[in-house]
């Protein structure tokens, strides 16, 4: 059968979704599947009227890809895709939300604030002390997140975190290291360890720079990074995550696991962190992006 390969979008992780969607393409084709790419500039049923596919590989990364929307409406359209429901996609896009579920759940997630103003600044100060970092609940790749560590920059942060239409929190900074695990058939890769001169792993530390250090292995020893599998593997299950996903995660300096988010649609371009955790358990991109698409069959 036909495969689309859904990427673009008008979420701010645009570029990204471009990129990564180009490179499940070519692997796609390079692997003899009837493949076509197809950059969704608006409606997505817009985009598939016509195209007879069979099977959506869906790489639009944020919001209307990744959020429950498009899965709905492939849902309702009939068309398998790969990934994550309605439900967890919806959750994961959240990431107020999700760590709600993660604390239910009894699982660590750092502490957080809600800033609906510059009236909170106080009172998330006298909450969460310093440093904090301000993020909006629904944006990826880092955009519109900053560390604060005054006064001045909380109240910057938040101005700036506002402009992305959607819940913007604070969340109290982990002193540690910093993981991420990619799970792949609902089994977990190999975690690895991200390490930046910048104040945070940011937009310009995922994707420009060229100082930005990616350990894999990641250092901890095997009983250590196993139980950060299992728990990334937990923390899926609890979201109803299907298929492919990446969970970020935090060992703070007394050894705790911090849960920071869940990706349910996440980067695969070359900067990207699932083809390399793949490739350091043998899997190459092009198997991948098979056993990938393979998940829209489940
Ligand atoms: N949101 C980006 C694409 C990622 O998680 O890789
Ligand atoms: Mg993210």
């Amino acid at each position: 059968g036909k495969v689309a390969v859904l990427m673009g979008g008008s979420a701010a992780e645009r570029e990204i979704s471009l990129n990564s969607g180009n490179a499940v393409f070519q692997a796609l084709r390079e692997s003899g599947i009837d493949t076509v790419a197809v950059d969704v500039t608006g409606s997505p049923i817009d985009a598939l009227a016509g195209l007879k596919v069979d099977r959506v590989f869906n790489i639009m990364h944020g919001r209307g890809g990744e959020d429950g929307v498009l899965q709905g409406v492939l849902q309702v359209m009939g068309i398998p895709y790969t990934g994550s429901g309605v439900m967890a996609s919806a959750l994961s896009m959240d990431k107020l939300r999700t760590k709600l579920c993660w604390r239910g759940m009894g699982l660590n997630t750092p502490k957080w604030f809600v800033l609906q103003n510059q009236q909170d600044i106080d009172a998330c100060m006298a909450e969460l002390g310093f440093p904090v970092i301000v993020k909006p609940a629904q944006e990826g790749s880092s955009i519109g997140m900053s560390k604060a560590n005054t006064r001045e920059e909380l109240v910057e942060a938040l101005r700036l975190a506002q402009q992305y239409r959607c819940a913007v929190y604070a969340e109290q900074w982990v002193q540690g290291r910093e993981y991420t695990v990619g799970v792949l058939a609902d089994e977990a890769l190999p975690a690895i360890r991200l390490e930046t001169p910048n104040a945070f792993y940011d937009f310009e530390a995922k994707y420009r720079a060229s100082t930005t250090q990616y350990h894999c292995p990641c250092g901890l020893s095997p009983e250590r990074e196993q139980q950060l599998r299992e728990l990334a593997l937990t923390a899926c299950r609890g979201l109803d995550v299907r298929g492919w996903a990446r969970v970020d995660v935090f060992i703070d300096d007394n050894d705790v696991s911090q849960l920071i988010e869940v990706n349910t649609v996440p980067g695969m371009t070359d900067h990207s962190l699932v083809p390399m955790a793949a490739k350091a358990a043998g899997v190459d991109f092009r198997q991948l992006a098979w056993r990938i698409l393979e998940t829209s069959l489940a």
